[in-house]
């Protein structure tokens, strides 16, 4: 080790040195600069060179505090956590970042933190305390969940009084369009309620997911099935399209089809004529479900941000009833059983979504 610092004597523990005298001006001034800027910025920066510490900045020393003197010693020893370590491992053994959240078990703050490997063996370790984002995010999803609870019963009381009333009144006349009018934004209230219900759900830790090998196919004759009378009301066409037929995925059957409602909603939905086909089809290891319609498609600009909560295309201009929360349901129901889900559209021309999950490995005759 002792070699190594004289051999760059540029690297100390006080930070990168600036006072290198045959290092032109501009060298100098640049490495003054950066010295600066690491000497300031708020995530942790170490510099390793194999297991040790070669040099760590201020946010460093506070983030890690176990040692008074860490250059020098083993990252382990600095950190005191062996994910970290592990992290820095896997990075300098593949060459390519690694990233991690790490809690660290004596402050219980919560860090990101990334291992990029240099060259030489070199590695730079970055932490980000995300502490206080984590917290918020859990105050969020807190409020939103004893919020829609505490909607829920005063809507079923305000549902109950419209349907005693509305039986007590002649079928037509003014009266009736308002109780009817009461009982219809109820229920799209209620279905709002019963989303974020499932929201709240999913962000609850520990919620249980199958992995299950299920038959695609079934799957997507029975929604066909379910939603033939709401495309044929709305003078649409929808069919199945099964490319690869027998294939299976290997997932939870009832999320899967939790999500492609939510995604088959949107495009009888939103499509005004034309058709809307599911298909199935199957590569060596995954399995895709596609619903493809020929709707109104959406905008570039917006088409990444369909999967965000509450995100609507053009919200201000009303449109079609809904709250914008379907395709983030299903984007958590398909990512939770490690599958990926994606949207392509022209706008004009119509929309397709991509459901994607493990297949099931084909078991020999
Ligand atoms: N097939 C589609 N064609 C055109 N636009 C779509 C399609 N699917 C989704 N969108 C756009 O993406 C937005 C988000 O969809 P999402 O399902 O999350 O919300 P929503 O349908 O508006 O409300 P919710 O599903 O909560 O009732 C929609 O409001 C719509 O603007
Ligand atoms: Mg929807």
């Amino acid at each position: 080790m002792a070699r190594f610092w004289r051999r760059r004597p540029s690297v100390s523990s006080g930070g990168p040195s600036t006072g290198d005298p045959e290092a032109p001006v501009e060298v100098a001034e640049s490495r003054r600069m950066l010295a600066g800027i690491l000497e300031h910025v708020e995530e942790g920066v170490l510099l390793l060179n194999g297991t040790r510490v070669r040099w760590l900045n201020p946010a460093a020393r506070l983030m890690f505090p176990a040692l008074k003197q860490p250059v020098g010693r083993l990252l382990v020893e600095v950190v005191r956590e062996h994910r970290i370590d592990g992290l820095a491992l896997r990075a300098r053994e593949s060459r390519l970042e690694q990233a991690a959240e790490v809690e660290l078990p004596i402050s219980g703050r919560i860090l990101q933190v990334r291992a990029v490997p240099l060259h030489d063996g070199d590695l730079i370790l970055l932490a980000r305390d995300i502490t206080r984002l984590r917290y918020l995010e859990t105050v969020r999803q807190q409020f939103v969940a004893n919020l829609s609870h505490e909607i829920r019963t005063p809507l079923a009381g305000l549902d109950l009084a419209a349907q005693t009333l509305s039986a007590e009144l002649p079928a037509d006349g003014d009266m009736r369009l308002f109780i009817d009018r009461i009982t219809q934004e109820a229920g799209r209230l209620a279905d709002i309620v019963f989303n974020l219900n499932q929201l709240a759900a999913l962000d609850a830790e520990g919620i249980a997911v199958e992995r299950l090998p299920f038959s695609v196919d079934d799957l997507v004759r029975a929604l066909v099935d379910r939603y033939q009378a709401r495309a044929a009301a709305g003078q649409l066409v929808l069919r199945a399209d099964i490319a690869t037929a027998g294939s299976t995925a290997v997932g939870d059957r009832a999320k899967t089809d939790q999500a492609l409602q939510n995604i088959v909603d949107n495009a009888l939905k939103f499509t005004g004529s034309g058709e809307v086909v599911i298909s199935a089809s199957a590569e060596l290891s995954r399995v895709e479900i596609a619903v493809r319609d020929t709707g109104p498609g959406i905008p570039g600009r917006d088409l990444a941000r369909i999967f965000e909560r509450f995100y609507k295309v053009d919200r201000s201009r009303g449109g079609q009833p809904g709250s914008g929360l379907g395709l983030s349901i299903a984007r958590h129901l398909v990512e939770l059983q490690g599958g990926t889900i994606l949207a392509e559209s022209i706008p004009g021309a119509g929309t397709v979504i991509r459901v994607r999950l493990p297949r099931a490995p084909l078991t020999s005759p």
